[in-house]
C-alpha cells in the first residue's frame, strides 16, 4: 500500500545555499543484504530513510534477523537466520530484491524466491544471475513463478564468471556467493559503479578477502566465516547530481558538502558543456549556474564510469529549458523515457524514435498536473516544477520515496517553494 501523498512546487524561485547528501541508495540496499553473511552484529551508519530501505528490512526481520534503527544508524544482528525463502509480497516490494539471492545462498546454501519481473523502466531480465549461480555449482529449478536455488553437496565453489554485461546487481550478487564459497573466483566485465566498491569495502571490514571491486576484474577469496564491522554508507552520487541539475534549472548556486567528487565525474562534463560553473575542493563541489544554459549535444548512458542512466531523465529536464537541440541516447534500460510524456505536459518539446530522444530547448516550462513514473522520472518532475512559471502538482510519489529522503525538506532549505500534501487535503480545499 503506498501513500497518496502529493508534491506541490511552486516554481521559478533560485536554489541557493549548501546541503550534506543522503547515503547512497544502491550502496545500502546491497550492504544491509551483506549482513546476512556476518555470524555477529553488523552497524551501518549513513542508512537513508527510505521505502527501499524499509522493505529490505523487512526481508532481514522475515530470514530471522534482528533489526534496529537509531537515526540513521541501522544495526543487524544476522547470528540466528532460519529462512531461505522470500514471500512473494516482500519480494514485489521492490525490484532490487533480487540481490538477496547472493546473500541468502551465500549464508544458507538455498534460496527459494520469487521471480522478480518488469518494472516500470524495462523488462529486467536475471539471467546473469542464475547462471553465475550455476556456475558456483547450484542447481535451479523455476516453478509457479518462484527460482529454487540450492547448492549442491559439494556447496559452492569458487569458479571464473565473465559477465557479458557489467550488470551491476549480478556483480553484487555474485561477490555475495563468493565470500563465503569455497576456492577463489574471478569476474571478468564486472560493474564498476562506487556502489559495488562500498559493498565490497564492508564486506572486507568483516573479514572478506574481495580484491579489485570498482574495477572490471574482481577476485574473492572464500573465507570461512565473517564477523561483524561498522560501516558508514557513501553519498549518493544520483542524490547530489539531482540537486545540482535543480540549481542549475533555478539559476542559483550550490555547495555539496562531503561528498565523493570523483563519483559524480560522469555528470560535471555535460554540466559544464551546459555554460556551468563547477569547481571542486577536497570533498565539497560547488556549482554556480549561467545566466542562460546551453544545449548538451549528446548524452549517451552507459555503465560507469559512462554517464549514469539514473540521471537521464533529470538532464533532459535541464536541457529541455536549455538553448538548442540536446540528443539522448537510453543504452542501459529500454522504457526509461516514460518522464518524456510528463515533461511534455510543462511544455517542453521531445521527440523520441526507440532508444533516442531529441530534446529542442524551449524558453521556459510552465507549471503542470504530473505524475511520477518511476523513482528518476519523478525527480526530473520535481525539477521542471522547479523552474516552470505557476504551479506543479506532483502525484504518484511514492517513486520518489524509493529514493530520495525528504528531497521537500532539502529543496526547501535551498529557497524552493515546495510542500507535500496528503491527497486527501488537496480534493477536499
Ligand atoms: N540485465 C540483463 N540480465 C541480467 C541482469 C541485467 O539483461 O541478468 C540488463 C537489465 O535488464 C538492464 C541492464 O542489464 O537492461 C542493466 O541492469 P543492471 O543489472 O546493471 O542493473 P540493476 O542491478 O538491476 C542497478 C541499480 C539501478 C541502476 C542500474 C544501472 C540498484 C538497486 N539498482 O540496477 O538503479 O539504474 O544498476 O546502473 O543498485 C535507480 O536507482 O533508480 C535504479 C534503477
Amino acid at each position: 500500500m503506498w501513500n497518496l501523498d502529493k508534491i506541490i512546487v511552486k516554481g521559478r524561485k533560485k536554489l541557493n545555499g549548501e546541503i550534506s547528501v543522503q547515503g547512497a541508495k544502491n550502496s545500502v540496499l546491497p550492504i544491509l543484504v551483506a549482513t546476512l553473511l556476518v555470524d555477529g552484529i553488523s552497524v551501518i551508519h549513513n542508512c537513508p530513510y527510505l521505502s527501499d530501505v524499509d522493505a529490505t528490512v523487512k526481508i532481514l526481520r522475515y530470514l530471522g534477523c534482528v533489526v534496529k534503527r537509531e537515526g540513521h544508524t541501522i544495526t543487524v544482528d544476522s547470528t540466528n537466520i532460519k529462512k531461505f525463502d522470500v514471500p512473494d509480497n516482500l519480494m514485489r516490494e521492490m525490484r532490487s530484491s533480487i540481490v538477496f539471492l547472493g546473500g541468502i545462498m551465500g549464508r544458507m546454501g538455498k534460496a527459494v524466491l520469487s521471480t522478480p519481473g518488469g518494472c516500470e523502466i524495462g523488462l529486467r531480465p536475471i539471467d546473469l544471475h542464475l547462471s553465475a549461480m550455476e556456475q558456483f555449482g547450484a542447481t535451479i529449478t523455476t516453478e509457479n513463478g518462484f527460482i529454487d536455488c540450492s547448492a549442491k553437496e559439494k556447496g559452492l565453489v569458487g569458479t571464473r564468471i565473465i559477465l557479458s554485461f557489467p550488470s551491476v546487481g549480478a556483480t553484487e550478487n555474485i561477490i555475495l556467493t563468493a565470500t563465503l564459497a569455497k576456492g577463489v573466483t574471478i569476474i571478468s566485465n564486472a560493474a564498476r559503479e562506487p556502489e559495488i566498491k562500498d559493498m565490497a569495502d564492508f564486506l572486507n571490514s568483516c573479514g572478506a578477502k574481495i580484491h579489485g571491486a570498482g574495477e572490471s576484474t574482481i577476485t574473492i577469496e572464500g573465507v570461512r566465516s565473517l564477523c561483524g564491522a561498522e560501516h558508514t554508507v557513501i553519498p549518493d552520487r544520483i542524490v547530489a547530481s539531482t540537486y545540482m541539475i535543480a540549481t542549475a534549472m533555478t539559476g542559483g548556486t550550490i555547495c555539496l558538502k562531503d561528498i565523493v567528487p570523483s563519483h559524480i565525474g560522469p555528470i560535471i562534463q555535460p554540466l559544464r558543456e551546459s555554460g556551468c560553473h563547477i569547481s571542486v575542493d577536497g570533498r565539497n563541489v560547488v556549482l554556480a549556474s549561467p545566466t542562460h544554459l546551453k544545449r548538451i549535444r549528446m548524452i549517451r548512458t552507459m555503465p560507469h564510469p559512462g554517464f549514469p542512466t539514473d540521471v537521464q531523465a533529470q538532464m533532459m529536464a535541464l536541457t529541455s529549458i536549455a538553448e538548442g537541440t540536446s540528443v539522448f541516447i537510453e543504452n542501459i534500460f529500454e522504457s526509461r523515457f516514460k518522464h518524456i510524456g510528463e515533461l511534455i505536459r510543462f511544455g517542453a518539446k521531445i521527440n523520441t524514435e526507440g532508444r533516442m530522444a531529441v530534446v529542442e530547448g524551449v524558453k521556459s516550462l510552465n507549471g503542470a498536473n504530473v505524475k511520477a513514473t518511476d523513482l528518476r522520472g519523478g525527480s526530473a518532475m520535481i525539477l521542471a516544477g522547479l523552474c516552470a512559471d505557476g504551479i506543479t502538482e506532483l502525484s504518484e510519489i511514492h517513486h520518489i520515496d524509493r529514493g530520495y529522503e525528504e528531497p521537500e525538506k532539502v529543496l526547501g532549505v535551498l529557497g524552493a517553494d515546495i510542500k507535500r500534501v496528503n491527497n486527501y487535503e488537496t480534493t477536499k480545499n
